[in-house]
């Protein structure tokens, strides 16, 4: 079956994905699919960076016309050196995964992954920020977690395998932040009422695919988070599912960090319902 054209004419809206590699990422397919479904005159492309090139590959979209461009690895730190000017929430998280060029020429840096996380959470699980959370991980994706968490008034304790980086995120977040180490967690879950994993443990192709934690210690509200979707369902998340947990994987993050970047660049809010989730599972293996 031959794939449809769409109508991309000399006035298109540009925007894109910059990383390396990149040919991973689902952005294509998805803001491709928003663009289409908003009969929108637009491309989103993947853009694989090639390391040491990041400033001038986005001087140089900057200067063609690109409307934006979303940041992923390795660039989210060089993006938020970039950027001309920073959101708070930016500004807190030290990185940003999307970038927006204005008409004056100069760039603006947003960090969006934290609430879309929490974005996927109300839609998936009723999640309403309250109480305490535990965020294993001390990297990037944690830090954005931690610090969209605290802004809804949320105490956060981060769990990390080297102990000295939770610290040293407490630290730069500030109030509200504690830590555990990573061999006590377990037995401390009950006084948690949300658990986000951010490392790439239970990730297809990261350092243990099999991980799993025990749970045993949880209450029977707590909501069981992890920002990995590929797979779908990690091991984690099957035994939440098997003790009655609620369990909430990551697509639903990718996809609603990404409608603010659209609506900046496009001028329009996109729905992230059954039919997007949908359109991006069918592309995941
Ligand atoms: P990102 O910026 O996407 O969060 P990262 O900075 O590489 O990625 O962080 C990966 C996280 O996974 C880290 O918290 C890492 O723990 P360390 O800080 O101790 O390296 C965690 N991680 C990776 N492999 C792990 C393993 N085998 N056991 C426990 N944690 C692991």
């Amino acid at each position: 079956m031959s794939r449809s054209v769409p109508e991309i004419t000399g006035k298109a809206q540009l925007a894109g994905v910059a990383g390396w590699p990149v040919s991973h990422s689902r952005s294509p397919s998805l803001h491709n699919y928003w663009l289409a479904r908003h009969d929108i005159d637009g491309v989103y492309v993947p853009l694989a960076v090639r390391p040491g090139n990041f400033r001038v590959a986005m001087d140089g979209l900057r200067m063609s016309g690109f409307r934006g461009v979303n940041i992923t690895i390795p660039y989210k730190e060089e993006a938020f050196r970039y950027a001309d000017r920073l959101d708070p929430m930016a500004e807190r998280c030290g990185s940003v995964n999307t970038l927006v060029f204005h008409p004056d020429g100069t760039s603006e840096g947003f960090s969006t992954d934290g609430a879309g996380l929490l974005a996927s959470l109300a839609q998936e699980a009723d999640y309403v920020p309250q109480g305490r959370a535990l965020v294993l991980g001390a990297g990037g994706a944690a830090r954005s977690v931690a610090a969209a968490l605290l802004e809804r008034g949320v105490d956060v304790t981060v769990s990390n395998r080297t102990f000295s980086k939770a610290e040293e995120l407490a630290n730069i977040l500030g109030d509200g932040m504690s830590t555990l180490p990573w061999d006590a967690w377990e037995e401390r879950l009950g006084a948690f009422s949300l658990l986000v994993n951010t490392t790439s443990l239970g990730m297809h192709g990261g350092p243990d695919e099999e991980w799993c934690a025990d749970l045993g210690h949880a209450n029977e509200k707590l909501i069981v988070s992890d920002i990995v979707y590929v797979p779908q369902e990690t091991p984690l998340l099957r035994e939440a599912q098997r003790r009655r947990l609620q369990a909430v994987g990551g697509l639903g993050m990718l996809l609603h960090q990404a409608r603010a970047g659209f609506a900046m660049w496009f001028g329009v809010e996109p729905e992230v319902d059954e039919a997007t989730f949908a359109h991006v599972m069918s592309g995941l293996s």
